[in-house]
């Protein structure tokens, strides 16, 4: 542990605070994280905290989520710069629009999403719930789903169920190279392919097992085989590789060649993290209204995915 974990560590206790990590953030920051998880894992640990301060290690709808859920505590976001190109695909006006052009139909919407769209939304969801929830729709109701296109196809296709797709995407997770995935499982060729459903169709027909982050690490440490061949951000080879030292973990490179990385995710710093403690700012702020609307199928979410 450095010395600047160590003053972390001690700043979080003064200040009776909680750090909350994505699997996608920079080791550093994931060892010295009280909660590590994927979004629903995270919104449900922001939900039972009793901490007086969340210091959010993700990306800005993650950090909004905890305080959709927390009006009374202070949610701080190391760097309000960390967004989200899958959130950003969904502009809340036009999101409205294709909702009046839509009476009548259940908008399900993934949480990758502004708060203004949240309170547009009839329920939302997470990539470990949306299978759940979108089956305890009554096949008689028609499904609205936005903004990530990948994972509902991926959804409706395994359920053969008919849904309008809003046409967004994450970037990181549209740039992974089909040429790699091939050459990957050519050179592995017992490997287990592992994928995030934010991938797109012609990259998940690889997979063996899609999840969430979450659920990848999950079928990682129950199945008994050595390689993996992992389709979604690197952050998450930290705790695949501490978990399973054993096994090995073969990234898929992005269409450029790079290492395949959300430099959102990666905005956050042990620099700005410290900083963040001693200031308990930059400050998560939202109206009111708005939170209260975004909450309704927040806490949907929350309960069906008991
Ligand atoms: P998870 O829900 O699997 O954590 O995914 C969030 C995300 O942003 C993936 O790109
Ligand atoms: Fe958003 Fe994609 Fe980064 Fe996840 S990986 S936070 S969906 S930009």
């Amino acid at each position: 542990m450095t010395q600047q974990q160590e003053r972390i560590i001690a700043l979080k206790k003064e200040k009776n605070a909680i750090i909350l990590a994505h699997y996608y953030q920079i080791p550093e920051i994931q060892a010295i994280a009280d909660f590590l998880g994927d979004s629903l894992a995270l919104a449900q640990a922001a939900k039972n905290t009793d901490a007086d301060v969340i210091v959010f290690c993700g990306v800005h709808f993650m950090a909004e989520t905890a305080k959709i859920l927390n009006p009374q505590k202070t949610v701080v976001l190391p760097n309000m710069g960390a967004g989200c190109s899958l959130a950003d695909s969904a502009d809340p006006a036009k999101f409205k629009k294709w909702k009046e052009e839509n009476p009548d139909v259940v908008f399900i919407t993934y949480i990758n999403c502004s708060t203004e769209v949240k309170a547009l939304s009839d329920i939302i969801v997470t990539s470990a719930n949306a299978e759940k929830i979108v089956n305890s729709i009554s096949k008689d109701k028609k499904i609205c789903f936005a903004p990530d296109k990948n994972l509902g196809t991926f959804i409706a296709n395994k359920y053969d169920r008919e849904m309008t797709m809003w046409n967004g995407g994450c970037h990181v997770h549209l740039r992974f190279s089909e040429e790699d995935v091939i050459a990957k499982k050519a050179e592995y060729p017992d490997a287990m392919v592992l994928a995030h459903p934010e991938c797109p169709q012609h990259i998940l027909k690889y997979a063996d097992f899609i999840g969430s982050t979450t659920g990848i690490i999950n079928k990682a440490g129950e199945v008994d085989k050595k390689d993996f061949i992992i389709l979604t951000e690197p952050g998450v080879f930290y705790p695949l590789e501490t978990n399973n030292p054993d096994k090995r973990f073969i990234p898929v490179s992005a269409k450029n060649g790079s290492l395949n990385v959300c430099e959102h995710m990666k905005m956050i710093t042990l620099d700005n993290l410290e900083e963040a403690l001693v200031t308990l700012s930059p400050e998560i702020h939202l109206e009111e209204e708005l939170r209260l609307a975004a909450l309704k199928p927040l806490e949907k979410m929350l309960e069906l995915s008991k």
